[in-house]
């Protein structure tokens, strides 16, 4: 499924994004996610274990993990998810085994936590106008989430390829419409996929920060 490598040259890495395959790499995108949000405050403690350097939520196990490896290594510089409506079994798979190697009762506190009543957009508030597709259809969303580049590899087109990864998984899942949350400085970066900002959305997860949920048409 995932694309193929570029050829490597001097001035450009050779970088794949692809879904995550084993407990490895979840392991280097959950520490991604640690190091590029935990900083910024936009979620809970509840879900950073400091003393692993990992990242996890509730929401992991209905979702659909992708990394972006550069080099000729198996380096993890990016990740995106897909959050779903099923249970992911192998992501569960996958995040049992970390959590049975770093035993943090918190982390796996947070991991098992029961879901918010509405899994769709949880971190939204107030929705705005949902898209009659979404509300119609609600299990045929998916939600794109925690897009993270490492530092030292950004404006490479490392998210480029993560979100394209990503929708393209979306389409062969069958989903019908993505949505996301994001800070408003973001909104145009997701336009240029085809995300269209939802009227008079906004985020409660970005501490006070003007923030938007937006959504997009898989489905001809
Ligand atoms: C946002 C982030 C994922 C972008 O990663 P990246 O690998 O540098 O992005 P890319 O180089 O693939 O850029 C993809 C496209 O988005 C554009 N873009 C990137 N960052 C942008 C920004 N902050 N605002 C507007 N557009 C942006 C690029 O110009 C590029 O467009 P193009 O291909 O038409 O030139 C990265 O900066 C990051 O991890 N930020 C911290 C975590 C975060 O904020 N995640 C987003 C949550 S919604």
């Amino acid at each position: 499924m995932g694309q193929t490598p570029a050829p490597h040259t001097s001035s450009q890495l050779w970088r794949e994004a692809r879904a995550i395959a084993n407990a490895e790499e979840l392991r280097q995108a959950l520490r991604l996610r640690f190091e590029v949000f935990a900083p910024v405050g936009i979620i809970s403690a509840a879900y950073l274990s400091p003393a692993t350097r990992l990242e996890l939520d509730e929401f992991d196990r209905f979702s659909l993990p992708f990394g972006c490896f550069i080099g000729t290594t198996d380096h993890l510089a990016g990740t995106v998810r897909i959050i779903t409506r099923q249970l992911q079994e192998h992501a569960s798979r996958l995040i049992g085994t970390i959590l049975r190697e770093i035993n943090d009762a918190n982390l796996r506190r947070a991991y098992e936590a029961p879901l918010p009543g509405n899994l769709l957009l949880s971190e939204c508030w107030p929705y705005g106008d949902l898209p009659s597709e979404i509300t119609s259809d609600p299990a045929t969303c998916g939600e794109l989430s925690r897009l993270a580049v490492h530092p030292s590899h950004r404006k490479r087109g490392l998210a480029r390829l993560l979100i394209n990864q990503a929708i393209g998984a979306a389409r062969q899942l069958g989903l019908k419409t993505l949505c996301l949350a994001c800070g408003t400085w973001h909104v145009t970066l997701h336009e240029r996929f085809g995300f269209r900002v939802i009227p008079g959305s906004r985020t409660a997860s970005f501490r006070g920060q003007p923030s938007a949920a937006m959504y997009m048409r898989l489905a001809e």
